[in-house]
């Protein structure tokens, strides 16, 4: 037997019997380290001869690779022993750390609903800023300085002349101010007003605008959509009712009640959003602004409708108090998990 394989089977039998780490890596250092027992061979293989020196040099590398897979080997045993033993200490009877997972809040559930709901009737959404000038909330949309929603009593100003939108047909102007029609868009967002907050009025509330113009549109189709609408929202046995009202910046306009028995104490008609057909005097402004023709008001013609996102929801969910939104309480909100 070659010294080198006598030298290799005696460290086999020592790092096999290596019964810790300090041990095995002692082992280690003495056959592999710098000056180990097995790498001193390299250094006198300069003094083999020629012929000596490949059959060493081949048998030098065999001893070497198997001493460190032994090695190597011995040493991911010691590794996952030491594992199972931490993994031992674990009870996996024990309870876990449960997490909180969130969900929707019921206005947003009822947003999407509604947004589904007109994506497949071909609306588009559009968007527009919470704090607006004058122009796009009142006097594009046909309202005069006198009227009394432009005093503060209704509208939150700020200091530098703007306000908080009162409502979010400011988006109808802003997305025809941007593009000629054909249009047809939704735009859901929030909406404020200086009001008394009770069950049913909150200083911020949400809304749902519609805008469509083409050629040809009338208050039919202003009532098919909306009828369409509010049966894919509550079923299909839903009534919805059309009232006349005035806006001024519809001309007829109609407000849109639906007969819910969603609601505790009974059936009753609750009126669910405002709408209309668009008046000729917004178009006319609209052109002024955008410098062109491009709303005439000869032939282009549409709706609009502002549905009350916080009326629908707490009709859907049968809640009493539109407060309740605004308050974050967890017993409150778990509920539309
Ligand atoms: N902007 C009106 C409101 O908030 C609703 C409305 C929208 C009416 C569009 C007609 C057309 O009361």
């Amino acid at each position: 037997m070659h010294p080198l394989e006598q030298l290799r089977d005696e460290a086999l039998r020592e790092i096999e019997s290596a019964g810790d780490e300090q041990t095995l890596e002692a082992a280690r250092v003495k056959y592999l380290g710098r000056s180990g027992s097995i790498s001193a061979w390299g250094e006198q293989m300069k003094a083999l001869s020629k012929d000596e020196k490949p059959i060493v040099g081949k048998l030098l590398n065999e001893v070497r690779n198997a001493v460190t897979s032994a090695i190597d080997s011995h040493a991911a045993q010691f590794r996952s022993q030491k594992e199972s033993g931490t993994l031992s200490k674990i009870d996996i009877s024990l309870p876990g750390t449960s997490r909180e997972i969130g969900a929707l809040h019921p206005l947003t559930q009822m947003w999407e609903r509604s947004i589904e709901i007109f994506r497949r009737m071909g609306f588009a959404l559009a968007d527009g800023p919470d704090i607006e000038d004058e122009w796009h909330c009142f006097d594009a949309l046909n309202t005069p300085p006198e009227h009394p929603a432009r005093t503060e009593q209704d509208t939150f100003y700020l200091s530098d002349g703007r306000l908080l939108r009162t409502h979010t047909s400011t988006v109808q102007i802003r997305t025809m101010e941007s593009a000629p029609p054909p249009i047809r868009v939704i735009a859901p967002g929030a909406a404020y007003r200086n009001e008394e907050i009770n069950a049913t009025h909150s200083a911020q509330f949400h809304q749902i605008e519609g805008l469509y113009v083409d050629e040809g549109v009338s208050v039919a189709d202003l009532k098919g959509a909306l009828e369409f609408f509010m049966r894919e929202l509550f079923g299909s046995g839903t009534e919805v009712e059309f009232r006349p009202h005035y806006f001024p910046f519809t001309e007829p306009s109609l407000e849109v009640y639906v007969k819910s028995k969603a609601l505790k104490g009974g059936e009753q008609w609750i009126e669910v959003a405002g709408s209309g057909v668009v008046h000729p005097a917004v178009f006319e402004q609209v052109n002024k602004a955008r410098g062109d023709k491009a709303y005439d008001p000869q032939k282009w013609s549409g709706y609009a409708f502002g549905l009350g996102m916080d009326r629908l929801a707490m009709i859907l969910f049968d809640i009493p108090d539109l407060r309740l939104f605004a308050q974050n309480d967890l017993r409150f909100l778990r509920q539309f998990a």
